[in-house]
């Protein structure tokens, strides 16, 4: 029994499931000794997984144990891009990477890499690079990086190539790869990406497309034109990452949303939700008021993208409030200073509402076919 598009969490539905423990206006103790969202999504023929960083993983063993639980892949939230990865030029650091592999590997989980080509967290000596050494170095970073880790499960090739305020016709965002290379950069890097390890799948990943507003809207008509180009052009594209980085505040359309990865996956893409969470700097203070808007709001946008086949995972942007990004981005931040209550766990690592809706979304879906 799925609870409806808008409805949110149904009670009964939940203790028909059995996952009440957690529902809105339910006690949750004893959520974690319930079914784990990873072998909820691996019934269904989908992948649960979530963003995570090595150093928390390392110094807080109940954390890793809660991750090590829940999500069947790890995606590196921040030690793969180039800032951290790429120190100098000459310089590959790969040993946080590494530590986040390692996890993976220990806990048997699959490994999804973030990102080859970004425009943010840069190193500042990118700032120096000459346009015509920029292909031989994305050339060799795509190469090492790839070659390092055989077999991930996924790497974002690249992400968020679209700004459709940058005003170019194509769409495509002014950044240090599209004045080096111009815009055939973004077909390149997965020619690059699929030379260096064909096993692991190539994903395209972007935000700002999962609702109805105008510049979603545009920026949804860009990126569907952008993948269509990659096809025709043969670009070894896999994957369409939509980040859904979700907002309550924002026009939701359920239909629209199907719609628009209908699109995507016409094209033969594989869809993956790839950075869920819920941005809680508008919603009230109060904690239960806050986490029943998020669970709904996601459930709702989650139950609309899994109605897709072809969407073939959901992995969160971290697990737990106890390490949610948005405190340490000023944009993001709550004005009253209380922190993000947007993320599966809470700050002690027990599942929050937002962790049944995640649940409840993939208890309903449809079983994906091969
Ligand atoms: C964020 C990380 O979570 C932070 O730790 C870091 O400071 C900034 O980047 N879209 C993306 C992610 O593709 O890489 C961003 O991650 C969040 C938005």
């Amino acid at each position: 029994m799925k609870a409806g598009v808008t409805g949110g969490i149904g009670r009964r539905a939940a203790l028909s499931a059995g996952v009440a423990l957690a529902v809105p206006g339910l006690p949750r103790e004893g959520a974690a000794t319930e079914l784990p969202l990873r072998e909820r999504a691996r019934r269904k023929g989908l992948l649960f997984g979530a963003a995570a960083r090595s150093f928390n993983l390392r110094d807080d063993p109940a954390y890793a144990a809660a991750f090590a639980r829940e999500c069947g892949v790890l995606v590196t939230e921040w030690e793969a891009k180039w800032g951290p990865l790429r120190p100098a030029r000459e310089e590959f650091s790969f040993g946080a990477v590494d530590a986040l592999w390692q996890f993976a590997r220990r806990n048997g989980l699959g490994f999804r890499g973030h990102a080859l080509v970004w425009h943010e967290h840069m190193p500042r000596w990118i700032a120096g690079m000459e346009n015509r050494a920029a292909r031989g170095i994305l050339e060799e970073h795509i190469r090492r990086v790839l070659g390092h880790y055989r077999r991930a499960q996924s790497w974002d090739v690249v992400n968020e190539a679209i700004d459709v305020k940058d005003g170019r016709a194509d769409g495509l965002r002014q950044t240090v790869w599209l004045r080096a290379l111009g815009p055939s950069y973004v077909r390149d890097a997965f020619v690059l990406a699929r030379v260096a390890d064909p096993h692991t799948l190539l994903a395209y990943n972007d935000y700002g497309i999962e609702y109805e507003d105008r510049d979603s809207r545009a920026k949804r008509v860009a990126v569907l034109r952008l993948l269509e180009t990659l096809k025709q052009q043969g670009a070894p594209v896999d994957i369409f990452g939509v980040q859904a980085h979700l907002n309550p505040a924002r026009p939701f359309d359920p239909a629209a949303l199907r719609g628009f990865l209908r699109t995507a996956a016409e094209m033969g893409l594989d869809i993956y939700i790839t950075e869920l969470d819920v941005h809680d700097r508008d919603l009230p203070a109060d904690g239960a008021r806050r986490d029943r808007i998020v669970a709904e709001h996601a459930q709702a946008w989650l139950e609309a993208a899994l109605s897709e086949p072809r969407v073939k995972a959901v992995f969160t942007w971290g697990l737990s409030d106890r390490y949610n990004w948005r405190n340490e981005v000023d944009w993001s931040r709550r004005r009253d200073g209380l922190p993000s209550r947007g993320l599966p766990l809470d700050q002690d690592l027990q599942p929050k509402p937002f962790w049944t809706a995640i649940a409840r979304a993939l208890d309903g879906a449809d079983p994906r076919g091969g």
